[in-house]
């Protein structure tokens, strides 16, 4: 079975994917690190960001390599290097470029073809796996969605400017909502899921129960 769960930044996705995969006892797909990885190897290998042909050649190129831990670029583990900040303001032209989505589209189907996942992105119930059995929205207001990454940031030493935060935000929203291909859009059979004032265990619990009633549609 295949739980599609999309939505802009910062509504908790990644966090309650995970734990959501786990209580299923399904694998867990996080597609933003795939993204998160190709720009890390463009920037390493110092491929221009405006270079489309040479982005969609890198991401023909390259071998990535999901695991439960984390994810390796050509054998190289990056798991950490992906989440550099540096990483995430140069990933805007790799996520738009038409090419590198259809090669990454492509992974995520070869590898969610084994078995029972949980697949996290903006795209995943509307592009990459449209015939999924369960598809989740999952979205949050901006000022939550915010506030939340201001508190990720504390809980890891970092201070973060709310304001700020929210402009950042407030631009990948648009991008991600915006772009020629995999668009961030909710699919029309996606069933959506405000998290403002749930708890990662109240959303996570929310989620089980929907999938738990399409496998119980499933099964009747
Ligand atoms: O979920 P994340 O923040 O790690 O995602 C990183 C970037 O990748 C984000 O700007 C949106 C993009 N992305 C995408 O375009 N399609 C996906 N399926 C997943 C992420």
């Amino acid at each position: 079975m295949i739980v599609t769960i999309d939505g802009p930044a910062g509504a908790g996705k990644s966090t309650v994917s995970r734990l959501l995969a786990a209580e299923l006892g399904f694998r867990f797909l996080d597609t933003g690190s795939m993204y998160r990885a190709i720009t890390w190897a463009a920037l390493d290998r110092q491929v221009p960001l405006d270079d489309h042909a040479g982005l969609a050649a890198l991401a023909g190129a390259v071998t990535i390599v999901v695991t439960d831990q984390g994810l390796t670029v050509d054998g190289a583990d990056v798991t950490r290097a992906i989440r550099d900040p540096t990483v995430t303001r140069n990933i805007g032209p790799v996520a738009d470029n038409p090419e590198v989505r259809r090669v990454m589209v492509e992974l995520q189907r070869r590898i969610a073809s084994d078995g029972d996942y949980v697949c996290e992105g903006r795209d995943q119930g509307t592009v990459a796996f449209p015939n999924a059995e369960c598809k989740i929205y999952l979205t949050a207001s901006p000022e939550h969605r915010a506030q939340r990454r201001v508190g990720d940031l504390a809980e890891r030493g970092l201070s973060g400017d709310y304001e700020t935060i929210l402009e950042e935000q407030m631009a990948r929203d648009f991008r991600d909502q915006n772009r020629a291909v995999g668009r961030l859009q909710q699919a029309p059979d996606a069933i959506v899921v405000d998290t403002d004032n749930l708890s990662v265990d109240e959303v996570v619990q929310k989620l089980k129960q929907i999938v738990q009633t399409k496998i119980a549609g499933r099964k009747s």
